[in-house]
């Protein structure tokens, strides 16, 4: 069934449609029609835009939204550098390890004594959010809603939220969004949003992409659909705190630090909103999954939900890869992934479930793995032997699983938590998934060699 059978029923409304134009009223008559900023905008409100890109960025890529609200942004105290208690989010104070080995997580810990914004840990990346260049790779874990008088945005770029375990209930700016396992979330840079957690802790990984923002792969001779369909991707609908006034929190993620101020009327004020800048929300189980009819397994690149390029042609700055359940069916061929050096970096991810290229328990769901450029990676020696006597049928794999990958064609590095602090990364990783792989070269009698002298 290509939708995911949820425990929790789903309890917003939303607006349908991946870069569409979208807009919504909270109460009727609150959108201007025909100007974005009248001389005095319905019901007193004030007209403020948001701009996800450069005014002059080409139409193709330009995201902006204009927010009707009951007090501007602007009106707070001066944002204070740093709370005592602070996230782990800090690129600058993190010196980041460069790592050619391959790397494995085990599961990383729930973390019931922290809220969203303080449970978020800085595992890997590469780049800066001061020169919109690059990726954060996050683990969140936490255990207490943030408070009601509270909204955190990022400055640094864009949250792609990977939900492993629990509920995340997200007041936004533009509207509300429920969030549940085997859905995903984008939140653009600078929407301001809190989270509450109705079903306990949650945990789960974010990639924060410090440059543009996130679009659909293009299909090239796939045709007009497949993959991520547009009209999959859910958008909130504007909806709005009814008391205004009281004292609020804004906590602001600058350059990796932490920042706060308060002010005296709430940030969940927008009453209508309309444009191409928004958070939203994909349900991963409406992946239509792509692969081989005939023989040979395909670049898992057929597996890509969403896409930030770089400034060269088919190379991204991170791609959000998924490997859903799906039929493997190829005729003569090793069906796994094959063994592999990559120009790109990959971070793995496993949301339920066992992913399907190893054998071993050592990759598991809240688990993470690493194989940065060139390091050298592919299906585990129990996998190869599996796999290559295989009887070829038909056969489904996956079912029940969600594994994914971050890709990047930067090379990512590994904070002082992600290598050591958290206490999570395997030391026999190696050992225990390559090291047994056995030669089976032999030439048979008779066969003659090639000499390769003149
Ligand atoms: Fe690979």
């Amino acid at each position: 069934m290509p939708v995911t059978q949820f425990s929790t029923p789903e309890k917003y409304k939303y607006q349908n449609g991946f870069g569409s134009y979208h807009e919504s009223e909270a109460v009727e008559g609150a959108l201007p029609v025909g100007a974005n900023s009248p001389q005095k905008p319905p019901y007193g409100l004030y007209a403020e835009k948001l701009s996800g890109t450069a005014f002059t960025a080409p139409r193709y890529e330009n995201q902006q939204s204009w927010l009707y609200k009951v007090l501007p942004s602007a009106a707070h105290s001066p944002f204070v550098p740093r709370e005592a208690n602070s996230c782990e989010a800090n690129l600058e104070g993190d010196k980041m390890h460069q790592v050619p080995n391959q790397l494995r997580w085990d599961p990383f810990d729930l973390n019931p004594e922290m809220d969203w914004v303080h449970g978020l840990k800085l595992v890997a990346g590469a780049g800066d959010p001061t020169l919109k260049h690059g990726l954060g790779i996050f683990i969140f874990a936490a255990g207490k809603s943030m408070d009601s008088n509270e909204a955190f945005y990022s400055a640094d770029g864009d949250f792609l939220i990977v939900l492993q375990i629990g509920v995340l209930d997200i007041q936004t700016e533009l509207g509300r969004i429920l969030i549940r396992p085997n859905e995903i979330c984008v939140i653009p840079r600078g929407i301001r949003y809190r989270i509450e957690l109705p079903n306990g802790p949650v945990r789960g990984y974010i990639l924060e992409l410090y440059s543009g923002h996130f679009q659909l792969p293009e299909l090239g001779p796939i045709g007009s659909n497949c993959l991520a369909n547009a009209r999959d991707f859910q958008v909130p609908v504007a909806a709005f705190d009814e008391c205004t006034t009281g004292t609020y929190k804004i906590l602001s993620k600058f350059n990796g630090h932490l920042f706060t101020a308060t002010q005296n009327h709430t940030p969940y004020d927008v009453v209508a909103w309309h444009g191409l800048y928004y958070p939203f929300k994909y349900d991963l189980g409406r992946f239509n999954t792509i692969g081989s009819i005939s023989y040979d397994h395909p670049d898992p690149s057929i597996f890509t939900v969403l896409t930030a390029p770089s400034d060269h042609v088919g190379t991204a700055i991170a791609d959000f890869v998924i490997f859903p359940p799906r039929w493997l069916v190829g005729e003569d061929t090793f069906r796994p992934p094959w063994y592999h050096r990559n120009t790109m970096s990959e971070f793995m991810g496993l949301i339920g479930g066992q992913y399907d290229a190893k054998t071993g328990g050592g990759f598991q769901p809240a688990g993470a793995s690493l194989h940065n450029i060139m390091s050298a990676h592919g299906p585990d020696s129990g996998t190869h032997e599996k796999a290559s006597n295989a009887q070829l049928k038909p056969m489904k794999v996956g079912e029940g699983s969600m594994a994914f990958m971050f890709e990047s064609c930067l090379m990512v590095g590994v904070t002082e938590w992600g290598l050591r602090e958290c206490r999570k990364v395997q030391e026999d990783y190696n050992a225990e998934s390559w090291t047994p792989l056995e030669a089976h070269f032999k030439v048979p009698d008779g066969v003659k060699k090639v000499s390769n002298s003149v």
